[in-house]
């Protein structure tokens, strides 16, 4: 193992940015974040918090959650962890949310599209963790702007086991990982990062209900368990513009949130009218096929269906 470093790097986070810079001097023409945001986010690749959902919101998901969960069987299903804009009608609403929208789209430029939504549920008192990781290395889209909005709809502390970042790892070319498969990992392929990270640099996200982060896909980040009495609840809406292209499939779905699909790379997902829309619902089992094939891509997981029933999800 080597150990990892920092590297000065000329890659710039966010490309799409770069055309929506105004004349030398002149200030970003940014819609909702300020320029000391969006230079955290290109220098380090996260920033937080910004205002994810009010508290009254965060807590009435909370309970739209969690009634569901008591209907069917218990904590959420790995099938139900992902694309679940397809699924629950409010989170199809959150993921089209203007102050989301217009958040991201001070950093990928006005058309965008929802490409996923992931759910990271640690119960109380639980082992679950996520190991270091970069999410560009498994999802197979080829664009440096996807962009994450992870929303907490519980207190995330160091306590409850909060994401932790590394930062300026986004600039870095892509570190190897490994597959653990390790118990209590909560990533599909316990993958993990191969190098040592030095602890010391990262910085703990910690949020309280209702905020949100921000950042980038190709940042290192990784949580460590909940140790608290409660359960530590968010959903990742991760969004992408239509120039992104998705390479471990001949076929991907993304939901049109704003602006215009210039380039035709993604099949449109149904907006549901209600919670389990039978059209989205259609949608989704195919959507969470093509999902496990993409993150089990070359692994002899790939055909398996533990995500249907286990804890894990394809993330
Ligand atoms: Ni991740």
């Amino acid at each position: 193992m080597s150990t990892y470093r920092r590297q000065g790097c000329p890659n710039l986070l966010f490309p799409s940015m770069i055309g929506r810079q105004m004349p030398a001097g002149e200030e970003i023409m940014a819609k909702v974040l300020t320029g000391d945001a969006i230079e955290a986010l290109r220098r380090d690749g996260f920033h937080f918090p910004i205002h994810g959902v009010s508290e009254v919101d965060a807590a009435d998901y909370r309970l739209q959650l969690e009634t569901f969960e008591n209907e069917n069987g218990g904590a959420l299903k790995g099938s139900h962890r992902f694309k679940s804009h397809l699924l629950f009608k409010w989170l199809a609403d959150l993921v089209r949310a203007p102050h989301i929208l217009d958040a991201v789209e001070d950093l990928i430029g006005p058309n965008i599209m929802c490409w996923n939504t992931h759910w990271f549920i640690k119960e109380a008192n639980s082992a679950s963790f996520v190991s270091w990781h970069q999410d560009n290395n498994y999802w197979g889209l080829d664009t440096e702007d996807l962009v994450s909005v992870w929303v907490a709809l519980s207190p995330a502390t160091i306590e409850s086991g909060c994401m932790r970042m590394l930062p300026g790892s986004h600039l870095n070319p892509i570190l190897p990982h490994v597959d653990t498969n390790a118990e209590h990992n909560m990533l599909t392929r316990g993958q993990t990062i191969d190098v040592d990270i030095d602890e010391n640099l990262a910085v703990d996200v910690e949020l309280k209900t209702g905020d949100a982060a921000l950042f980038a896909y190709q940042i290192a980040h990784a949580s460590y368990p909940n140790q608290s009495d409660d359960r530590r609840i968010a959903v990742a809406l991760r969004y992408i513009p239509p120039t992104a292209k998705q390479m471990l499939a001949d076929w991907d779905s993304a939901a049109l949130v704003r602006g215009e699909d210039t380039h035709g790379n993604f099949e449109h997902e149904p907006l549901p009218t209600c919670d389990l829309d039978p059209v989205a619902v259609a949608f989704h089992t195919r959507a969470e096929e093509q999902q496990r094939q993409i993150l089990y891509k070359d692994t002899e997981w790939a055909d398996a269906r533990v995500s249907t029933s286990g804890a894990r999800a394809p993330y």
